[in-house]
């Protein structure tokens, strides 16, 4: 059964940017509320091990540096069917496949540096929150 929350991150690309503010605003207009929020940087161990459903491939240790080079804001929303939405709010994978007024297409400049991370199901939002925050940062 699908729950109501999603894990996110804005990528390193979306910090150095300046983005945060905008891309915050677009996550709170489309209708998620913020359970947990905060700026953050992981290090190259919580990053293998962040994606490491993806070490096989041959981007794994781009991806890696990528996501380890400076800060990310990570944060967990909440909306009925909020995976699935928030998936549809961010868009493809690769920016350039992105629909229209997607915040990848807004905001990212490549597939490898997107600008947001989305959580892809439900047992992994949980996964993935646990993982950034504890229970005493969850609202
Ligand atoms: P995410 O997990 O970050 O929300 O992204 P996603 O589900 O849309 O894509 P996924 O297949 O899970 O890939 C994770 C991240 O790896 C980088 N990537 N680079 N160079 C490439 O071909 C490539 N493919 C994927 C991206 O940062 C992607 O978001
Ligand atoms: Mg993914």
């Amino acid at each position: 059964m699908a729950t109501n929350r999603t894990f996110t991150m804005l990528k390193p690309d979306a910090v150095e940017n300046g983005h945060i503010g905008a891309i915050l605003e677009k996550i709170n207009a489309s209708g998620f509320r913020i359970v947990a929020l905060k700026l953050t940087q992981m290090t190259t161990a919580d990053a293998q091990a962040f994606y490491a459903i993806h070490n096989e491939r041959p981007f794994f240790n781009d991806l890696v540096e990528f996501m380890t080079r400076g800060p990310i804001v990570a944060a967990i929303l909440e909306k009925e069917n909020a995976v699935e939405d928030f998936r549809t709010l961010i868009g493809a994978t690769n920016p350039a496949e992105a629909a229209e007024g997607t915040i990848r297409k807004l905001f990212a400049a490549s597939i490898g540096e997107n600008a947001v991370h989305g959580s892809d199901s439900d047992e992994n939002a949980a996964i993935e929150g646990a993982f950034h925050f504890s229970g005493r940062e969850m609202f």
